[in-house]
């Protein structure tokens, strides 16, 4: 990394600050000496403007519409690798030779199993329950059972830890979802791939054989790859806050469960469903479009805008093109939500206020659609979403457990409450 300087001028004060350069995008200016030098903070409460952190593993370019993992394009490994070989990327930084990916497909398959005991947690839910509570509840158990290795300090704990998150996570969602239609948990087969053993766990039923379709596996796969990570986003940004405290790896990752659960983020591909669904047809489109555009009406079309991209999400596109495939092999002719969506997007993206904001269609808007067509629950969506989103919160945990200028997460504030006053007794207010 190159330095510059910057030169700051506040009031009668003048520092010189360092100007750090990346390999690619924006450089930033170090203020990490600021209010030492000069007693101010800066202020930026959404981190508009903010870099948090330095990282290697996933570049954004927001204007060009450019996702790299490790410096790969998406698209190059959605379409040509798997989602096993893209968790070894982000983890160790390379694609890995066929030993490599062999033995790590080994490792990931032969840890899918949870303790016996987990199921008991079960019991305790209402059959109801949003499966993402579930996830949050049982990936934070997991420390409850894993006592070897949740000292982050050893790096074959962090090591095991991180591959028994990656393993156990669709095996979890899938004993919530199986829990929530009230039918027996299917556990595990080591004979069969990643997404096909969690379609097994989720659709098999002991009563008949049930045959994975390769297409949907392969469709669920690339979705994965898609899911994996992206920067500093809300929820990575959690677990990265989580972990500067030194806490274990499964609560970390739990946090992050619980950040991604929100309607802005990974909970929008559960509401832009529901808000297709809610449209019902194309004649409905202007009237909610309109609704989007009011300022006074809070509606916000779900899956649409970004903070990073004002293009094209590069997910997006290979999403349409998922959901295509998949409605095709399952022969759904003239699904009616991928009919509104499609023309909702061309009405959007010809509108001046969605052009003038930049407001393009983002990962969470044709996901539903597919993952509908599959025969997960609109409640599964984001449960989906951080199955795939964990190895992507590992490798960033992973990377600042390694930093060596790793400290704990304090942000300061702008305060605006009251100034010092004296106390007063309850008689005399
Ligand atoms: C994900 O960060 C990541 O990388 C996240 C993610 C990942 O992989 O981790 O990509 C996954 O979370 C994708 C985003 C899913 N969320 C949604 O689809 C929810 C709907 N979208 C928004 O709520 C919104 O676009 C955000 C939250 C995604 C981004 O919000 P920002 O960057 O804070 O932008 P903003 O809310 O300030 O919006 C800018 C303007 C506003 O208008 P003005 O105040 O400037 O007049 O655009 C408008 C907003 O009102 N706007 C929308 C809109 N999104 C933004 N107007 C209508 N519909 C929308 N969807």
């Amino acid at each position: 990394m190159t330095e510059s300087t910057a030169t700051i001028h506040v009031g009668d004060k003048t520092v010189e600050v360092p100007v750090k350069h990346g390999t690619v995008g924006p450089s930033v200016i170090d203020i990490g000496k600021l209010y030492a030098k000069t007693g101010l903070f800066t202020y930026d409460p959404g981190f508009t403007s903010t870099a948090s952190t330095e990282s290697e593993i996933t570049y954004i370019d927001g204007d060009k519409g450019v996702l790299l993992y490790r410096g790969y394009p998406i698209d190059e490994l959605a379409e040509h690798g798997d989602f096993l070989e893209t968790c070894y990327l982000l983890l160790y930084g390379d694609l890995p030779t066929a030993a490599q990916k062999a033995e790590f497909d080994y490792r990931v398959t032969r840890h899918t199993m949870v303790h016996e005991q987990m199921t008991r947690f079960f019991n305790g839910f209402r059959r109801d329950a949003h499966p993402m509570s579930i996830m949050v509840a049982c990936v934070g158990a997991l420390a409850a059972f894993y006592h070897d290795s949740i000292d982050i300090n050893d790096p074959l704990q962090r090591q095991i830890a991180s591959i028994r998150m990656i393993a156990k996570m669709p095996t979890i969602a899938a004993m919530a979802y199986k829990y929530s239609i009230g039918q027996p948990f299917v556990y595990p087969k080591n004979d069969l791939d990643y997404c096909s053993n969690f379609l097994r766990m989720c659709f098999s039923v002991p009563a008949e054989e049930y045959k994975v379709n390769p297409v949907l596996a392969r469709a669920l796969d690339r979705i994965f790859v898609l899911h994996a990570d992206h920067e500093q986003n809300a929820s990575t940004s959690t677990v990265r806050l989580a972990g500067s405290s030194g806490a274990n790896p499964f609560g970390c990752i739990a946090a992050g469960i619980a950040c991604l659960w929100g309607p802005a983020h990974g909970g929008a591909n559960e509401a832009a469903l529901k808000m297709l669904g809610e449209i019902g047809t194309v004649e409905n489109i202007p009237k909610y479009v309109a609704r989007a555009k009011d300022k006074n009406d809070p509606f916000r079309l779900m899956g649409f805008g970004h903070r990073v991209y004002k293009n094209y999400d590069p997910r997006a596109k290979i999403m349409a093109k998922t959901a295509h495939e998949v409605l095709s092999e399952l022969g759904v002719k003239d699904d009616p939500l991928l009919e509104v969506a499609v023309e909702l997007e061309r009405i959007a993206l010809s509108d001046d206020y969605f052009i003038e904001k930049k407001l393009y269609p983002n990962i969470d808007f044709y996901s539903g659609i597919t993952l509908k067509a599959m025969g997960f629950p609109v409640s599964m969506f984001t449960v989906l979403f951080a199955v795939a989103r964990t190895v992507g919160w590992i490798a960033q945990w992973k990377e600042m457990i390694d930093d060596p200028e790793q400290k704990i997460g304090r942000p300061r504030q702008l305060y605006t409450g009251a100034p010092f006053r004296e106390y007063k007794p309850v008689g005399t207010r």
